[in-house]
């Protein structure tokens, strides 16, 4: 197995549940409560900058509506991503990715960037997002872990910058294919809903060469259970909950 510079716990989207998703104000809390790790959800707007935002609409999690595919930059950076969750992180903005980026190196924070593609645009944000990894994180020791439920925009990430590690996401099932898959994406690990894992599968992709990173897990029983199974990582909003080793 390649080398592997991440520790067990990545705070899920900057600050699990403590702070609003996907914001500077999350990857503060994951280094409030001494996380060493955090995963967020990056795409493109309208006119091609990579920002953090989960969802393929603005409302949820902001005060804008309609299709973030459909903003430019402009008018994503004027939201406020912060109400929704709590009126003290009002005006919190939606960040860029190149923002986040920087907080994580100054930092010390290690990075998962999921690549979350608007829907049709899975290729071009792929490689988008690899180059930019790759610039944003040039001449650090530890690289950017990408991963992604979109196939097609992993092998693009694959393609634009091979150098940087790779992760394949699979929810619902568990794929009976997994081993060319991973072949075919010169992947590092595969990031699997934890409910899909058993000790056995566990073993036997790790036998294969391979991580094995588990969300959204927020139990530290289960927590405790799935490192024992021989878990790389798991992703977590339990914060407070599930504290990093000092
Ligand atoms: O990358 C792990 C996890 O974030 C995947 O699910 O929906 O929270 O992005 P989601
Ligand atoms: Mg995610």
């Amino acid at each position: 197995m390649q080398d592997w510079p991440y520790p067990y716990l990545f705070a899920h989207r900057g600050g699990g549940k403590l702070a609003p998703e996907n914001t500077l104000a999350g990857m503060a809390t994951a280094v409030q409560y001494g996380y060493g790790a955090v995963e967020f959800d990056v795409k493109l707007s309208l006119d091609g900058v990579a920002f953090l935002l989960h969802d393929d609409t603005l409302q949820r999690t902001s005060n804008g509506h309609g299709l973030a595919a459909e903003h430019d930059i402009a008018a994503l950076s004027r939201l406020d991503g912060g109400s929704w969750f709590a009126p003290r992180f009002a005006g919190e903005p939606l960040p860029t990715f190149a923002t986040i980026a920087a907080y994580c190196r100054a930092h010390r924070l290690l990075a998962n960037v999921e690549i979350k593609p608007c829907p049709g645009r899975e290729a071009k944000t792929g490689r988008e997002v690899a180059l930019l990894a790759a610039e944003l994180w040039q001449g650090h020791p530890a690289p950017p872990l990408l991963s992604s439920f979109a196939w097609e925009a992993l092998l693009a990430a694959r393609d634009a910058a091979p150098q940087l590690p790779r992760g394949w996401l699979i929810e619902e099932q568990w794929p009976e294919d997994w081993p060319a898959r991973l072949a075919e994406l010169q992947a590092v690990s595969l990031h699997s809903d934890h409910q899909l894992l058993t000790a056995e599968r566990v073993a036997v992709v790790r036998a294969a060469g391979y991580r094995v990173l588990a969300y959204t897990v927020n139990d530290p029983a289960r927590a405790a259970e799935l490192r024992q199974w021989g878990v790389d990582g798991i992703f977590t909003d339990a914060l407070d909950r599930i504290r990093p080793e000092s």
